[in-house]
């Protein structure tokens, strides 16, 4: 797999769309939790349009699939390549990662693990194990990304990944984290160029900063989770996305948004998904 694509963005800042966890299925007529998970979806992608956001690319960070058919990614690729854009999406416990590369992979659908813009660099970090619900960065991969921040100290990073590095405050969540989540961040807060660190995973809004790097996590485009909850609990929270306007100077603007006009009805009796 080629790992570095240069992207050339034309103005000096770069605005980045960040969508996660859309849990789509073959059937258009599926639930998960009660929620049309494609229904939810093209509620958050006419939003994006509504709202007038102009991404520079879009980076999907996993649980494309809920049931790891060819379709649900095929429905995926045709639906986010109509906004146009470069888009590069890493895999979730929940995806196939051979339909990644069958379905995302082609045109302005991406896999590189790593983007180079004249002033920013975007690494995207694997933390998908095969049959495993929680996450695991393999010694290769945390070699890549140690290597990825030492050969370009000069440039503001952003890093992506699916599951959570850091705990938050959640005991279920918390057990299906990135397992060996400190020999990422380790590296992560070795490298003062790295800026913001965007996972998906926990299904809603994350926001801790330690040092220098704002650690976000992004509603997913489907059912939300209750936060700071012991066990299993879905929310009735609004689907949504953020955007974050990379400035030159390494500074970061953080949009949060709930779409407004679709309401899911959440089946709050289910125990787990
Ligand atoms: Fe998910």
């Amino acid at each position: 797999m080629i790992r570095s694509k240069s992207l050339f963005i034309g103005s000096s800042n770069m605005t980045i769309l960040h969508i996660s966890d859309s849990h789509l299925f073959a059937d258009a007529e599926q639930t998960l939790l009660g929620v049309n998970t494609r229904e939810s979806f093209e509620a958050v992608l006419d939003n994006v349009t509504r709202q007038g956001v102009e991404p520079d690319l879009i980076v999907m960070t996993g649980d494309i699939s809920q049931d790891y058919s060819a379709k649900s990614y095929q429905y995926f690729a045709e639906r986010i390549s109509q906004l146009n854009k470069p888009v590069f999406s890493l895999a979730g416990n929940h995806d196939e990662l051979s339909f990644l590369k069958q379905y995302l992979c082609h045109d302005n659908l991406f896999l590189n693990k790593q983007v180079i813009t004249e002033h920013w660099q975007v690494l995207l970090l694997n933390t998908h194990s095969k049959g495993q619900v929680y996450g695991v960065v393999t010694a290769d991969e945390l070699t890549w990304l140690e290597t990825c921040l030492q050969d370009n100290p000069e440039l503001p990073t952003v890093v992506f990944m699916h599951h959570h590095p850091i705990p938050i405050d959640s005991l279920w969540l918390d057990k299906i984290g990135v397992k060996n989540a400190q020999s990422v961040t380790d590296i992560l807060q070795a490298y003062p160029q790295v800026k913001l660190c965007g996972f998906g995973h926990v299904h809603q809004t994350i926001d801790v900063q330690v040092d220098n790097i704002r650690y976000l996590s992004v509603p997913s485009t489907c059912v939300q989770f209750l936060p700071q909850s012991d066990e299993f609990s879905a929310s009735e929270e609004r689907p949504g996305y953020r955007v974050y306007h990379c400035n030159r100077d390494g500074h970061i603007e953080v949009e949060t948004h709930r779409v407004s006009d679709y309401s899911p009805t959440v089946n709050l009796a289910i125990s787990g998904y």
